[in-house]
């Protein structure tokens, strides 16, 4: 069962401009933090006299394209804050963490605002070289189709695919700028393609909020181009996960691993386009 999300008018009010980011940080500053380890954030390790890690903070990291990411950008040793909304059941994820000193696992339901604010409480005046907007839930299919359009549900999908990688930009855009390779990414889905609907209907909801995020990411790119920062609208693919089951897709996806070593190499070479750009490098067309 999925949490109920915030409305949008309570998101409305609690989504100051991107030019208040700063301000609300230190606002936020006064927020008690939430973490699954320690009461501070852990300070990346490096060496004395080498440069350190770049930082990658990944939202649904417990599982499917979420946990893959944490495995492969821990691998290159990268610190990683993994993020997920219930780290006590999250069992991968917490042995990825036991296994890798480079692996910070926190506690985040993107679709609650003040769990959002203090994490970013938590991690103010840490860089975070990639800000990782993977988390996203589909809605349950038969609640989004002409026979039965259940707008509770709307609005739940909407807080989760496409408020929260707005919210979230906001809160951790100092932490991004303040960065070496100041990357915003999310991802996005091919079903967020209008040129695609030919291929047939359904998923209202779904398509809906991907295609709204996508405009906020092109929207934050043209806000913070200027500022040197990068934003990412990444098509994974279809990809064997829990939500392709549940999407009804007749046919057997790519494993995660090969998804997500598509995505991070697209991450790698991230340009300040904004266009949407498919695991395999391809263009996918708007
Ligand atoms: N698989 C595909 O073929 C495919 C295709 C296109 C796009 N995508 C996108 O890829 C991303 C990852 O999906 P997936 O395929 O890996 O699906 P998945 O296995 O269903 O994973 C979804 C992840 O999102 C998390 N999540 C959902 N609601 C959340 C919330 N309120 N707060 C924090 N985390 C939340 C889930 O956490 P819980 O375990 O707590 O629910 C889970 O970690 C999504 O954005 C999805 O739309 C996937």
């Amino acid at each position: 069962m999925h949490r109920p999300a915030r409305s949008v008018a309570a998101f409305r009010r609690l989504a100051p401009s991107l030019a208040a980011a700063a301000a609300a940080a230190v606002t936020l500053g006064l927020l008690p933090a939430i973490a699954s380890r320690g009461a501070a954030a852990a300070e990346p390790s490096s060496a004395p006299g080498t440069t350190p890690a770049p930082t990658v903070l990944i939202t649904g990291a417990n599982r499917g394209i979420g946990l893959e990411l944490a495995r492969q950008y821990a691998a290159k040793g990268w610190t990683v804050i993994a993020s997920a909304r219930d780290p006590a059941g999250a069992a991968e994820l917490r042995s990825l963490a036991a296994e890798r000193r480079n692996v910070s696992v926190e506690t985040l339901d993107v679709a609650d605002s003040a769990q959002i604010a203090a994490l970013a409480a938590k991690y103010a005046g840490r860089p975070i070289d990639v800000l990782l907007h993977n988390a996203g839930w589909l809605g349950e299919r038969e609640k989004q189709s002409l026979d039965h359009l259940d707008y509770a549900t709307f609005e739940q999908v909407l807080r989760v695919n496409t408020f929260a990688p707005l919210e979230i930009s906001q809160a951790f855009m100092a932490n991004v700028l303040a960065s070496g390779q100041k990357k915003i990414v999310v991802i996005t889905s091919g079903l967020s393609s209008q040129a695609n609907t030919r291929r047939g209907g359904g998923l209202y909801f779904y398509r809906i909020s991907k295609a709204g995020v996508n405009m906020a990411m092109r929207t934050l790119a043209a806000e913070t181009r200027d500022r040197g920062i990068k934003v990412g609208i990444l098509a994974p693919g279809m990809v064997e996960t829990r939500l392709l089951r549940a999407s009804g897709y007749p046919a057997k996806g790519i494993s995660a691993q090969q998804s997500v070593e598509g995505v991070i190499r697209n991450i790698e070479a991230l340009k300040q386009d904004a266009e949407i750009i498919l695991w395999d490098g391809s263009r996918v067309p708007w």
